[in-house]
């Protein structure tokens, strides 16, 4: 088998088969039409084109619940306008030949803020513009100037697991073929993992089982919710960026635990639990940490970060590192890249272009015009 056909070979996660291994992580776009809905003008389109030559496209982070919005321009999940609207989204990437996954999100205390761009980006939300007091593991705030979050009370959890189940459930009604739970980049379900935010004494706070209680109970609950032939994929941030924080090893630790607890897959991420922080950077930045939990924890894992070219893709899966291959910000800007590569992975009326000025090499027209 070439190091090419490892690339383009179909991953099978539970019954669904990925027709390559190549992935859109969640990215979000903040482009929510009222009602947190699918903008038509803008969801189907961006996601129909970056669907093109894909194994798995994951759609951006949606809100389980609306005090679990990151911000208010985010996609939501948890009544019927928002489930009906989202099975548009999941057919356009059906009907270009990618698996349609919904990444399901609480932002906890990183909740109720504004969209990265335009005036006042990146910032608290404040009162007047419709913010709310977000919720915590403990009353500690994500950063100076942010918001106190409430403390959650323990039927504050039961409920956020709930939303996340019944949340799964509508994506599986929408058409989507897997659920990522975002437990990643400081949102409610990493937060509870990490010392740095969490600094309970109950049973969801302490050591390492109690920390970890949220997320596993999320994991049973959401996959008791789900059919046994969809995956469920987790997003962890393998790591915080601050001593005392949340470690490779804990991930380490606690992926196992997780696939036995019904994960299928581990979509390996760091950091973002509190700033300030820093990142270190690099093409493939993160992909050890992907390796890492594969080849000690024995779990399947996709790598994200940094990956820019299918060359580095393909060196990815040949080496062993993950068993499949986000990449972000490339195709976000370049979602012609698989296609253009591999023109059998186009649509016919591409496939043709792509034919007709790369093999003629002198943009000859074809023939019948
Ligand atoms: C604009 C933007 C939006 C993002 N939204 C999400 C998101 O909704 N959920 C998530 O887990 N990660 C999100 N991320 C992180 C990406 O999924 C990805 O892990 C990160 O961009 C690194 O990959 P890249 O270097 O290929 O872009 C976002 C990143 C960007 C730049």
């Amino acid at each position: 088998m070439t190091t090419m056909d490892l690339l383009f070979t179909p991953l099978r996660l539970r019954d669904v088969g990925l027709r390559n291994r190549l992935g859109l992580p969640a990215m979000s776009t903040y482009q929510a039409a009222p009602g947190n809905l699918p903008d038509p003008h803008w969801h189907l389109a961006h996601y129909q084109t970056r669907s093109i030559g894909m194994g798995l496209v994951v759609v951006e982070a949606t809100a389980v619940a609306p005090e679990g919005l990151a911000t208010p321009n985010d996609l939501g999940l948890w009544d019927n306008a928002q489930t009906k609207a989202l099975t548009e989204v999941a057919e356009v990437i059906a009907a270009q030949g990618a698996v349609p996954a919904l990444q399901l999100s609480h932002a906890g205390r990183k909740a109720s803020r504004t969209r990265p761009w335009g005036e006042g980006a990146d910032a608290p939300l404040a009162e007047a513009d419709g913010g709310w007091v977000p919720l915590g593991p403990s009353p500690v705030a994500f950063a100076d100037g942010y918001r106190v979050p409430a403390e959650m009370a323990p039927q504050q959890i039961d409920t956020s697991i709930a939303q996340f189940a019944a949340a799964a459930a509508r994506a599986v009604t929408a058409g989507f073929r897997a659920v990522e739970l975002h437990a990643g980049h400081g949102r409610l379900l990493h937060s509870f993992l990490s010392p740095i935010a969490n600094r309970r004494t109950d049973a969801y706070g302490g050591d390492f089982d109690h920390r970890t209680l949220l997320l596993r109970q999320t994991v049973r609950t959401v996959r008791a919710a789900l059919p046994d032939g969809l995956p469920l994929l987790v997003r962890m941030s393998c790591r915080d960026f601050l001593p005392g924080g949340w470690t490779l090893d804990d991930t380490v630790r606690l992926a196992p635990l997780l696939a036995a607890d019904g994960a299928d897959l581990i979509d390996c991420t760091s950091g973002g639990v509190a700033r300030p922080e820093t990142r270190p950077t690099g093409p493939c930045w993160q992909a050890p940490y992907a390796a890492t939990i594969r080849h000690k924890a024995g779990v399947p894992t996709a790598a994200v970060g940094k990956i820019t070219t299918l060359g580095q893709a393909r060196d990815l899966l040949t080496d062993g590192t993950c068993d499949l291959v986000l990449m972000g910000r490339q195709l976000l800007v370049d979602p012609m890249l698989p296609a253009r590569n591999l023109p059998d992975l186009a649509p016919a009326p591409y496939r043709r272009a792509l034919a007709t000025t790369a093999a003629a090499g002198d943009g000859h027209l074809p023939p019948e015009l």
